[in-house]
């Protein structure tokens, strides 16, 4: 794709892309050495990543990882096609803003998973400590981008963990247009407010001084503008622009060889049995627990199906440094593996639960379905729930939460799971494995259709079009 996204846009104003995950990881190799760059984990960069390379762009992000930190000390580094830039903090900073303010608390914030008989309590030392962490490294970041960025240039700040670079840049550099775009979420006033006061105050501001916000859907731009109003700050304009799947990158890996094995080894493994497929990071918020539990409700009162299915969940470690990710992770193999005690026998394993990251094989079965269960409890969009629409060629049937940022684009084929109905949830798999003749066959085109409606770089465009001629005004809406 080399240059084509960015001059397909017709603008001619310079670009600068910040996250807080890069394009790619450097790994030092054993024995040390020279540090050899990976394709970054995570939905942002794989969006991201092909429209930016060979593009000249700078990318400003963190370094997560020793060999990270080694290309950090040289300031700009070209690799793999991009053109990077990253920050180092030490490890203190680091985990207050990434583990304890990104992932404990802004993370659970925009997608409601506290219990708040338990959770969230916080201290004054938590203020000082992990939050002053988190607004140094914004202030960090807010420093790179002021260096480097050209003039004139628009700067495309992308997610959570970066909402609060715009008020230094504002005073710093007057001439950059500054748009923001949150892949998660947003926490609607009740749930906002469940962050102490000051963080609140500093997070609404720090976006608020964006010229623009953008979301996956209409629904989390209006919790954003509400939260805004919620805290007395005027909400800067919005935008909506969902996120579609790259086609041709999803092309090329089903010719791969690595992708034809998966299939046949699937295959092997599946035979004549109904096959219903989740991909996921093991995350809370994705909703595993309650997937597994439906699957044990439906195979409970559905005894005819006991051999017939099997439900293959392709779920790949995330966020270690999070107890609560680990804890979870346990809780979702205790109830794996008391299905498969329950109602398993010698021929027949009903789940078969795989926490290797292997994206060709994670494809496969999406392409290899016959019902794609994403049952999130909260989530920004959801690419797998569209991924799988162009993967699959055997009218396969989607298992959609209202609560996926995509429910919006999909509703209108997939068979609705409530996150917290475990038997609702169980009935749709159950209609979904079931449906039969023209209505199989209208569902799954019109997913198709509708699956393919945006793509990557329509998405980008829609950023770049809403930082407008840089003269957008002080970003009120
Ligand atoms: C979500 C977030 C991204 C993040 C990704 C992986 O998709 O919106 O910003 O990069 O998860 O999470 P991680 O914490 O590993 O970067």
């Amino acid at each position: 794709m080399a240059e084509a996204p960015l001059a397909a846009l017709g603008q001619d104003r310079p670009l600068v892309l910040v996250s807080n995950r890069g394009p790619v990881s450097f790994v030092v190799p054993d024995g040390g050495g020279e540090p050899v760059a990976r394709r970054g984990a995570g939905g942002l960069v794989s969006a991201l990543g092909p429209l930016l390379r060979d593009t000249g762009v700078t990318w400003v992000a963190a370094a997560m990882s020793a060999g990270d930190e080694v290309v950090a000390r040289r300031g700009v580094t070209e690799a793999e096609g991009y053109r990077i830039r990253l920050l180092a903090f030490e490890p203190d900073t680091w985990s207050g803003h990434y583990d304890e303010v990104c992932n404990e608390a802004l993370w659970f914030v925009h997608h409601g998973l506290w219990d708040p008989v338990y959770e969230p309590s916080w201290s004054s030392q938590w203020m000082d400590g992990p939050w002053a962490a988190h607004r140094r490294v914004n202030r960090a970041f807010a420093e790179a981008v002021a260096e480097d960025a050209p003039p004139g240039a628009v700067v495309l700040i992308q997610d959570y963990h970066l909402c609060m670079t715009a008020p230094v840049l504002r005073r710093t550099r007057p001439d950059l247009t500054l748009v923001h775009f949150s892949h998660t979420p947003f926490a609607p006033p009740d749930w906002l407010r469940m962050l102490p006061a000051g963080a609140r105050a500093e997070l609404i501001e720090g976006l608020g001084a964006h010229h623009r916000c953008g979301f996956h859907t209409r629904r989390w731009a209006e919790d954003f503008e509400a939260s805004c109003r919620a805290q007395g700050v005027v909400p800067p304009a919005v935008f909506v622009a969902p996120l579609g799947p790259d086609i041709g990158d999803l092309e090329r890996t089903a010719a791969s060889q690595e992708f034809a094995t998966a299939l046949s080894e699937l295959d092997r493994m599946v035979g004549d049995r109904d096959f219903v497929v989740r991909v996921d990071r093991i995350e809370l918020s994705k909703n595993l627990l309650r997937g597994f539990l439906a699957f044990e409700s439906m195979l409970e009162n559905q005894p005819e199906r006991h051999g017939r299915v099997v439900f293959g969940a392709y779920c790949y470690p995330s966020r270690l440094g999070v107890d609560a990710y680990d804890r979870y992770h346990r809780s979702v193999l205790e109830v794996v593996e008391r299905v498969n005690r329950r109602f398993g026998n010698p021929d027949w394993q009903p789940i078969h639960y795989d926490p290797v990251d292997d994206y060709p094989r994670s494809m496969a079965a999406l392409a290899r379905a016959d019902v794609v269960v994403v049952n999130p409890i909260r989530d920004g969009l959801n690419l797998v729930a569209k991924e799988a629409a162009l993967l699959n060629g055997r009218h396969a049937q989607l298992v959609l939460s209202p609560e996926a940022g995509a429910w919006e684009e999909l509703s209108a084929l997939a068979w609705r799971s409530d996150p917290f109905d475990v038997d609702q949830t169980a009935g749709a798999i159950a209609e979904a494995l079931d449906v039969a003749g023209d209505e199989r066959v209208r569902r799954a085109e019109t997913w198709r259709t509708a699956a393919a409606h945006r793509t990557p770089e329509a998405w980008l465009a829609d950023q770049v079009v809403a930082a407008g001629d840089g003269r957008a005004g002080p970003g009120r809406s």
